[in-house]
C-alpha cells in the first residue's frame, strides 16, 4: 500500500471506496456515531488486517454493518424484540448482539470465535450508500488505535491510521460523536452491553419494560468494554475540584455556564447532545495542547446522568481509568 487516499462523499468517490472494500481494502468512513474502519466482513484477510492495524485484541469481536434488515436477518437470528427494536431504531445508532446463523459464511475472527454476532444499520447517508454499493456486510470498528479516543472527523482517523489503511472518506464531523448503544435480548430481558446514543429510557419506553446494564463477566460480554478505553495520552482526572483547575500544568474540560473559565467547554448551555458531539474532539484537542505545553493533567467532571449523559459519564470513567 502506497498511502491513504483522501476521498470525498461524492458518488464517484463512494463507488471507488466500495471497489476498494470489495477488493479486500480497508476504508474508513463516517457514520452518525463515530468514523468506522471498514473491511469486507466475509474476507478473512481484510478482517485480520483490521485487527492488526488497530492493534486490537483477537478476543474482541467486530460489529457487522449492513444496509437492510433482510440482510441483517440472514446473518443473525432475530427475536421478536430484536425485530421491534430494529423497526424503531434502524437505520440508526443501535447495535444488536444476536445468535449468528452458522450457515452464513463469516470468518470466525469477526465474532472472535463466538456464536453471537453484533449487527448494525447506520443512518449516515454516505455509510448507507457505501454499504449498498459494496453489496457485502462490512465490519467497522471505530477507526482508532485500540484504547485511544474514537475519531469523529477524518483528520482524527488520519492522526491514528495515515499510511496504514487504503482510504478515508471525509464526511465532516459525525452527528452524534459517541458510539452506538449495544443491546442483547437475553430471553426477553434486554441487556445494555454498552451505553450510547439510543438511551435506556427510549428502549424501555418502546418495549414497555425495564432493561438491565450488563455487569462484567456476564455473557455475552462486550469484551471491548475493558475498563481502560477512549483514553488521551495525558492523565485524565474525573471529578477533581473544579475551582482547582487554575493550577499550572492542569487543563480543564468544562460543562455548562458555571465552567465558563475552563480551557474548553463541552456545552456552555448544558446540552448533553452537544456535549456528546464535542467530547472526543475536545479530549483530542486538550491532549494536543497538553503535549505542546507540558501540562500533566486534564480534569473534567461527570455530567448529569440522564439521557445521553449516561453514555458520556461511562466514556469519561473509562478514559480516566489508569489501570
Ligand atoms: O457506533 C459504533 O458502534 C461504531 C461505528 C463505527 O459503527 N463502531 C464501534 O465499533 O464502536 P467498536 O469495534 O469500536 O466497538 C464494538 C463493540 C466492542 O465493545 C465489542 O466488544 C462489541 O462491540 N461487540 C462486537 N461484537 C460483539 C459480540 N458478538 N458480542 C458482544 N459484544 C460484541
Ligand atoms: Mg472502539
Amino acid at each position: 500500500m502506497t498511502g491513504t487516499l483522501r476521498l470525498s462523499t461524492s458518488r464517484e468517490d463512494t463507488i471507488l471506496a466500495a471497489g476498494l472494500l470489495r477488493e479486500g481494502g480497508l476504508v474508513a468512513f463516517p457514520t452518525e456515531t463515530v468514523y468506522g474502519l471498514g473491511g469486507d466482513a466475509a474476507n478473512t484477510d481484510a478482517v485480520d488486517r483490521i485487527y492488526s492495524v488497530k492493534r486490537r485484541s483477537a478476543t474482541n469481536p467486530l460489529i457487522v454493518h449492513v444496509h437492510t434488515l433482510e440482510h441483517a436477518m440472514e446473518i443473525g437470528q432475530f427475536t421478536e424484540t430484536n425485530r421491534h427494536l430494529a423497526h424503531a431504531f434502524w437505520p440508526g445508532p443501535l447495535t444488536m448482539v444476536v445468535r449468528r446463523n452458522e450457515s452464513y459464511p463469516l470468518p470466525s475472527s469477526v465474532t472472535a470465535g463466538g456464536s453471537m454476532v453484533a449487527l448494525r444499520i447506520p443512518s449516515n447517508t454516505t455509510a448507507l450508500d457505501l454499504l449498498s454499493l459494496t453489496g457485502r456486510p462490512v465490519v467497522a470498528p471505530s477507526a482508532n488505535i485500540s484504547g485511544r479516543i474514537s475519531p469523529t472527523t477524518a483528520r482524527h482517523v488520519l492522526d491514528d491510521l495515515d499510511g496504514k489503511i487504503d482510504a478515508v472518506i471525509d464526511g465532516g464531523e459525525c452527528k452524534h460523536g459517541l458510539e452506538s448503544t449495544i443491546v442483547w435480548d437475553n430471553r426477553g430481558s434486554i441487556e445494555i452491553l454498552r451505553h450510547g446514543i439510543v438511551t435506556r429510557e427510549r428502549i424501555e419506553d418502546l418495549l414497555g419494560r425495564q432493561s438491565e446494564s450488563s455487569g462484567r463477566g456476564r455473557l455475552p460480554a462486550s469484551p471491548g468494554q475493558d475498563d481502560r478505553h477512549y483514553s488521551p495520552v495525558t492523565r485524565l482526572r474525573l471529578d477533581a475540584d473544579p475551582s482547582g483547575f487554575r493550577t499550572p500544568g492542569v487543563l480543564r474540560l468544562g460543562f455548562g455556564e458555571h465552567d465558563s473559565g475552563a480551557d474548553m467547554n463541552l456545552s456552555m448551555s448544558g446540552c448533553l447532545d452537544e456535549a456528546a458531539q464535542n467530547l472526543y474532539a475536545m479530549l483530542r484537542e486538550l491532549d494536543r495542547i497538553a503535549l505542546d505545553s507540558g501540562s500533566q493533567e486534564i480534569t473534567v467532571s461527570r455530567v448529569p446522568a440522564t439521557g445521553t449523559g449516561v453514555a458520556i459519564n461511562d466514556r469519561l470513567m473509562r478514559a480516566a481509568n489508569r489501570a
